[in-house]
């Protein structure tokens, strides 16, 4: 198969995962005769400085025209001050919305061999296999109006959290249909005791969930779920949400099963898939080689599932990240008291050597 990729390394450790995610790609391609073409493109603080926009043209145009995008991370402390427009972060919100992104799908599963690097104790993380499933296109990140106005210290500010029933319908049916290659379990998670956008939330998810009686669906409010999440975590199977509350309980999520670094995303729903880990740019580990690959690389696995339906190429990937943490190799942020972590290089050429080499067994991730 022809793979035409665009990658968008962006900022801080962007560019370090993505070029290990590339190399276990590569790796993949290899062993299965795929021919890959990568479009390297700006986006981000590196893209305002090297053309004043966070997101060009020409990013969008490249990305609209390949098969699938992997995304690095944007974001760096120097542009905090920009106008809103010029901030690495709206780069990253308007490729979303120019690839219809509406879906937002972050596994996050306990590992066995990194049962020790969560804070959490064992008994309470073990076969943790959560499907988080994050709108992304709406609410809070995109509704209107929004706007800072006065003069210190008397200034205000407002954002608005705005959801319409066809949204609210589009992402449920995404959730309810993943539940159903899953454990059959719907967690959807709103403040419908203070939210207006919850209540309508949760009447529409009650409507969907109706089409899809062999699913349990449950409903949580959003403070009683952060605390579950931590208390009860395997209670879990689908975590519908909405964009913010979805983005704040991904990074918990990412906690709970060891480091965030590990965690992979796929934003889907319109013709092109993006791909991207969920960590983000990490500035103070930036240029170190200290990351964890893991995250963008089993971002390249889900690209493999969902971008071009090769289920054996995803897990292959999958294995071989579990194979390279079975002989106990960890990054700094997964490496326990008295493991000497290795470098975010030599995990993605461990990652890569295990699919070219090694044979490997396709079995399940867990
Ligand atoms: C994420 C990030 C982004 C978000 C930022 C960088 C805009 O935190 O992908 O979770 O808030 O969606
Ligand atoms: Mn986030």
């Amino acid at each position: 198969m022809q793979l035409n990729i665009t990658v968008l390394p962006g900022d801080g450790i962007g560019p370090e995962v993505t070029s290990e995610a590339l190399r276990v790609l590569n790796a993949v391609a290899g062993k299965f005769e795929h021919q890959v073409r990568v479009n390297q493109k700006l986006i981000g603080g590196s893209a305002v400085v090297r053309t004043g926009n966070p997101l060009p043209d020409d990013t969008v145009q490249t990305c609209l025209s390949s098969n699938a995008v992997l995304l690095g991370a944007v974001g760096d402390p120097s542009f905090d001050r920009l106008p809103v427009d010029l901030r690495p972060e709206r780069g990253l919100l308007r490729l979303r919305q120019a690839l219809g992104a509406f879906a937002n799908l972050r596994p996050a599963t306990c590992f066995a061999p990194l049962l020790q690097s969560s804070p959490l104790r064992e008994e309470i993380i073990r076969g943790t296999d959560i499907l988080i499933v994050r709108e992304l296109l709406g609410g809070l990140y995109f509704g209107e109006p929004r706007s800072t106005s006065g003069s210190a210290p008397n200034r205000s500010a407002i954002d608005t959290m705005h959801y319409r029933e066809p949204d609210i319908e589009r992402i449920a049916t995404v959730a309810f249909k993943l539940a159903q290659a899953r454990s059959r379990r719907v967690t959807s998670v709103d403040k419908a005791n203070v939210l207006d956008c919850s209540r309508l939330w949760r009447d529409v998810v009650t409507r969907i969930g109706k089409h899809y009686p062999d699913i349990e669906l449950h409903h949580m409010y959003v403070d009683s779920a952060a605390m579950a999440l931590v208390s009860r975590p395997s209670q879990f199977d689908v975590l519908l949400t909405e964009n913010m509350f979805g983005d704040i309980l991904s990074d918990q999520a990412g906690a709970v099963v060891g480091s965030i670094g590990i965690l992979p995303s796929a934003s889907l729903g319109g013709p092109v898939g993006l791909y991207e880990p969920v960590h983000g740019s990490a500035p103070d580990i930036a240029g170190k080689g200290t990351a964890n690959p893991i995250g963008a690389i089993l971002s390249i696995a889900m690209m493999f599932r969902h971008s071009f339906e090769l289920e054996e190429e995803a897990v292959t990937v999958e294995s071989a990240v579990l194979a390279v943490l079975n002989k106990g190799y960890r990054t700094e942020d997964i490496s326990t008291v008295g493991r000497f972590p290795i470098q975010c290089a030599e995990m993605g050429r461990r990652i890569a050597e295990s699919i070219s080499h090694a044979e490997i067994r396709t079995g399940q991730l867990t």
